[in-house]
């Protein structure tokens, strides 16, 4: 077991509805050290790529995108969920739907940011269906950039999005993979 997968069982919570709770450590409260933790493992899985930019979602994405960029010596993007549809032509935009909220965001990024000759590493605090990750792929898409990787500290294992980039044949990196939850607090993870 790894040293998130240890932190989740002692820390985490399970909520109604399949939630995996890690607020008072992952994406309300943050552990600094557990972070810094999370982007030297990602920087040790992808070091061989050549990784121009980290690029994740606000908001919970930023924090780990910030030591995983940290550790690259790249800079960390974020893409904004839109508030209004009075957007410009200077953005790359795409529509994600949140199958846990039941809402389309627009997630936009300035041009500015990426470009063609990039190489990014995306990351994300936590993946379900993967709807984010393909809305930041879409993104890259639209600036002709690579894509080296996905790097994501909690993957819900008994949702399709994992299934779908690996056979797509994405080098996705997940630290935990929860392949079951119980009210009673029993989490599952998926052998390394
Ligand atoms: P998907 O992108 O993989 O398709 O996931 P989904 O739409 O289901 O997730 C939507 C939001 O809910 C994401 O945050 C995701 O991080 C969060 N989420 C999904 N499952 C869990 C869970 O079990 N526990 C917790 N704590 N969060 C979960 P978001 O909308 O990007 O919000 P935020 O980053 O602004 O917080």
């Amino acid at each position: 077991m790894n040293f998130l997968e240890e932190r989740i069982l002692k820390d985490g919570q399970v909520r109604e509805g399949d939630i995996l709770k890690v607020d008072s450590f992952l994406n309300h409260q943050v552990d600094i050290t557990l972070l810094e933790q999370i982007g030297e493992e990602f920087y040790e899985h992808f070091r061989d790529k050549r990784i121009t930019r980290v690029l994740t979602v606000e908001s919970s994405g930023i924090a780990i995108a910030c030591p995983v960029a940290r550790r690259f010596g790249v800079p960390a993007v974020f893409a904004k969920k839109a508030r209004s549809m009075n957007l410009d032509g200077d953005l790359y935009t795409s529509i994600v739907h949140s199958y846990t909220y039941n809402v389309d965001n627009v997630v936009t990024l300035s041009r500015q940011y990426l470009h063609a000759d990039d190489s990014v590493l995306i990351v994300d605090d936590f993946m379900a269906n993967g709807k984010a990750v393909q809305g930041l792929l879409d993104i890259c898409g639209q600036a002709g950039a690579q894509v080296a990787g996905i790097g994501i500290a909690i993957e819900k294992g008994f949702q399709n999005g994992g299934r779908l980039l690996r056979e797509a044949g994405m080098d996705l990196y997940s630290l935990a993979i929860v392949d079951s939850m119980s009210a009673d607090g029993t989490i599952v993870f998926r052998a390394h």
